[in-house]
C-alpha cells in the first residue's frame, strides 16, 4: 500500500473507488476517517472487517451538503439545524432519528443515524465526487491510538485498505464532539472538537453521557479505547510524576519550570495552549509508543473548553492497563 497524494486524478480515482465498493483512508480536520459508501452495505461491511471492529459499534456517515440530511435522518429538528449552522462544517456530530433508508449495518440496528459535515477540503471532496454519504470510523484498529497522519494508517491497517489519502496532519487534531438529540435532551455521548460550553450556549442545557461505559450505546465510550500498547499512567498532576523513572517516557501538557529527561518528554503543548496540545494527542502518543520504554506517565490538562476531550481520551487510554480501575470498571484491562 502507497499512500497517495490528493492530486485532481487521485480523487477522481478514490471516488471511483467509493462507488465500486471500496474503502479508502482519508484525512479530516479530527482525525482520519476510513470511509466507503454509506448506501452500500457490503463495503460498510469491509470496514469493520479491517479495523477489527465489532458490529454493534455503529458508524459515523459523513456528508459534503445540508441536503444530504433528509435521506438519512427524520425528522431533523430546530436544535440540529441551529448546531449545524453554526458548527458545520466542523468536528460536530449529531445523532438523529434514522431514516428507513440508512442500512442497518452503518447504525448498528440503532433507530439513530449519527452524521457529521467534516471540515476538510479533501474530505468534502471525496464525498461530492462520490455522489454519496461515506460512512467512516477513524482509521485505526479497534480499540488503537486515532490516526492524525498518513503514516499511522498505513502503520496499522496497510494493505487492509483500498487506498489512503494524504493530508498532513489533523489541524483539531481529536474525535469530533457527538451530540444525541432526542424528544426530551441533548446528550453529550462522547467529548471532542467542540467544547460542550459552546454547545450549552446554541441550544440550551446539555447531559453528559456517563453511563454509556456500561452500557455501550456509543461503544466508542468504553473504557479501554484510544489506548497505545505501552501502559499509560495518568499522574494527579506535575508534582507527582516522578522524573527518575528510567522506565517511563513522559507526556505533560507545558514545558514546566525544570528540566525533565529530554528524549523522553515530549510537550503537547510547550506554551500551555489546549487546542494546540488537542492537536498533538495522539502524535505524541503514537511516537512514544514507538520508544524502549514500559509507562507512558502523562500529566493532566485543565479540563476547560477541549481539554474534557484531551482527558477523556488520557483516562480511557490509561484503563487500558491491566487491573488499573478493577474497582471502579469490571471492563478495565480487557483487550478491545
Ligand atoms: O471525528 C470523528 O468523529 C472521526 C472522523 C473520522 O469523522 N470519526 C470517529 O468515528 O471518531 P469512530 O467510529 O471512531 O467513533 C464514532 C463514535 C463511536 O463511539 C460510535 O459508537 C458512535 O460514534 N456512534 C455512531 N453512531 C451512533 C449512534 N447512532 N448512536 C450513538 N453513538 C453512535
Ligand atoms: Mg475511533
Amino acid at each position: 500500500m502507497t499512500i497517495s497524494h490528493p492530486s485532481r486524478k487521485v480523487m477522481r480515482r478514490a471516488a471511483a473507488v467509493i462507488r465500486s465498493g471500496g474503502i479508502i483512508a482519508f484525512p479530516t480536520e479530527t482525525v482520519y476517517g476510513l470511509g466507503a459508501d454509506a448506501f452500500n452495505p457490503l463495503a460498510v461491511a469491509r470496514i469493520f472487517e479491517a479495523k477489527g471492529r465489532p458490529l454493534f459499534d455503529p458508524l459515523i456517515v459523513h456528508i459534503a451538503d445540508l441536503s444530504q440530511m433528509s435521506r438519512l435522518a427524520s425528522p431533523v429538528d430546530k436544535r440540529a439545524g441551529r448546531l449545524a449552522g453554526r458548527f458545520w462544517p466542523g468536528p460536530l456530530t449529531l445523532v438523529l432519528p434514522k431514516h428507513t433508508a440508512v442500512p442497518g449495518i452503518v447504525t448498528a440496528g440503532l433507530d439513530s443515524v449519527a452524521l457529521r459535515m467534516p471540515d476538510h477540503l479533501i474530505a468534502l471532496d471525496l464525498i461530492r465526487r462520490s455522489g454519496t454519504p461515506i460512512a467512516a470510523p477513524s482509521a485505526n484498529r479497534f480499540g488503537y491510538l486515532s490516526p492524525t497522519r498518513a503514516g499511522h494508517v498505513l502503520e496499522q491497517l496497510g494493505e487492509r485498505v483500498d487506498m489512503i489519502i494524504d493530508g498532513g496532519d489533523c489541524a483539531v487534531g481529536i474525535e469530533s464532539t457527538i451530540v444525541k438529540l432526542t424528544e426530551g435532551a441533548s446528550i453529550i455521548l462522547r467529548h471532542g472538537g467542540i467544547p460542550a460550553e459552546e454547545i450549552e450556549a446554541l441550544i440550551g442545557p446539555v447531559k453528559m453521557d456517563h453511563d454509556t461505559a456500561k452500557n455501550p450505546e456509543a461503544p466508542g465510550q468504553m473504557p479501554h479505547h484510544y489506548s497505545p500498547s505501552v501502559p499509560v499512567e495518568l499522574a494527579a498532576g506535575i508534582r507527582q510524576i516522578d522524573f527518575s523513572r528510567r522506565d517511563a517516557g513522559f507526556l505533560l501538557f507545558r514545558k514546566p519550570g525544570f528540566d525533565t529527561p529530554a528524549d523522553r518528554t515530549l510537550f503537547l503543548s510547550e506554551s500551555g495552549d489546549l487546542k494546540e496540545a488537542a492537536a498533538n494527542l495522539f502524535s505524541c502518543l503514537h511516537l512514544l509508543d514507538r520508544m524502549e520504554i514500559q509507562v507512558i506517565i502523562a500529566e493532566p490538562v485543565p479540563e476547560t473548553g477541549v481539554g474534557a476531550a484531551i482527558m477523556d481520551r488520557l483516562r480511557k487510554a490509561a484503563r487500558r492497563k491491566k487491573g488499573a480501575d478493577a474497582d471502579q470498571d469490571p471492563e478495565a484491562g480487557e483487550e478491545a
